[in-house]
């Protein structure tokens, strides 16, 4: 987009915002559906717009750690260590709400999540209107999250009142989820920060989620579900399962790395990149194409086994957990 154009969007965007509708917004990560966060009927659209159980927290998105104090309150040191390393970025804050902030937006809990996105139009918009927005993925409920425009109004429609289109997301993958509410830091969601990189920037290891932590529903199995049940396979099963299907009569879709191609028919068949960067930023886009081929079954196959993948495995795995 002409930066004359993009201006003219995010003003009208901010409007809309300011009037309590609904503005669907580019991230890093994806595509967001936007909403005030401090306007309670607006937020009532998000969860509508999304058939999204009430139970389940928003995600406030900031123009700048400078702001968090408005959202949180008892912010603990580290929540500032890596504010200042991955803000603007990919990453996402479990804090104490501070008074004031919605139950609406924190499903009840007494914590509140927070993130600084770094896409330009993010940030121009979010500078633009001033306040928090929450952005929940732009699917609707337990579906793919949209990563480019044209999927955020496959998803809608006009059920969204204003789409900024800011391109095709360049992560692709949603936000890693670090917990700093409790005794311990811990990983709720890996993203595309990984681990690794949180842990020496804390200079402590992460701890996982237990019964303390903070419900995060949305990272609970049967989550980012195409329509076509998914079957994770090691590469080498994938010949014979896919010919085995096929002697079944079924259309079959594929997800591949390195295996080769069969020479059958009914096959839609799609080679994903090599690189664990580039394989989640098509991640999506690519089960898109292959649930929109209708086939009876979609064979993904298990990424290797490296940490890199991490978020890829988690993803791939909730995908795949709607077909059991
Ligand atoms: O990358 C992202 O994080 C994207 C972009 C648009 O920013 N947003 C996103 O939002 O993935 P959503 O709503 O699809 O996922 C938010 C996750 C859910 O799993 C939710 O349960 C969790 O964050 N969450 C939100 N508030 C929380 C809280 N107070 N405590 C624990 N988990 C929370
Ligand atoms: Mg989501």
């Amino acid at each position: 987009m002409k930066p004359a154009a993009a201006e003219a969007s995010v003003v009208r965007a901010v409007t809309v915002l300011r009037a309590g509708g609904l503005v669907a917004f580019p991230t890093e990560t994806v595509y967001g559906l936007g909403a005030d966060a401090s306007n309670a009927e607006a937020v009532k659209k998000v969860f509508a717009a999304k058939g999204r159980p009430h139970d389940h927290p928003l995600i406030v998105h900031i123009a700048s750690s400078a702001q968090l104090t408005a959202w949180a309150r008892d912010i603990p040191p580290s929540a500032h260590t890596l504010a200042k390393e991955f803000w603007p970025g990919p990453l996402t804050l479990i804090l104490k709400r501070a008074p004031g902030v919605l139950d609406l937006v924190t499903g009840g809990q007494d914590t509140v999540a927070l993130r600084v996105p770094s896409h330009p139009l993010a940030q121009t918009l979010l500078h633009a209107f001033g306040g928090g927005l929450v952005g929940p993925s732009a699917n609707r409920f337990g579906r793919i999250s949209a990563t480019t425009a044209d999927h955020v109004r496959e998803e809608f429609g006009a059920g969204v009142d204003c789409v900024l289109d800011g391109g095709a997301c360049e992560v692709g993958i949603e936000s890693s989820i670090v917990d700093l509410s409790g005794a311990r830091p811990a990983l709720l969601r890996p993203g595309a920060i990984s681990a690794g990189q949180i842990e020496s920037a804390l200079g402590a290891p992460l701890a996982a989620p237990d019964a303390a932590s903070p419900r995060a529903p949305g990272t609970l199995a049967k989550h980012y579900a195409p329509r076509t049940p998914v079957m994770l396979v090691e590469g080498n099963l994938i010949d014979e399962l896919a010919r085995s299907f096929a002697r079944q009569g079924k259309r079959i879709a594929v997800l591949a790395r390195n295996a080769r191609q069969p020479l059958i028919s009914q096959l839609v068949w799609i080679a994903a990149p090599d690189a664990a960067g580039a394989y989640g930023h098509d991640l999506y886009a690519n089960l898109r194409r292959l649930d929109a081929a209708g086939c009876d079954v979609m064979l993904v196959e298990q990424p290797p086994p490296d940490l890199v993948w991490a978020a890829i495995h988690d993803r791939l795995a909730r995908a795949a957990a709607s077909a059991v």
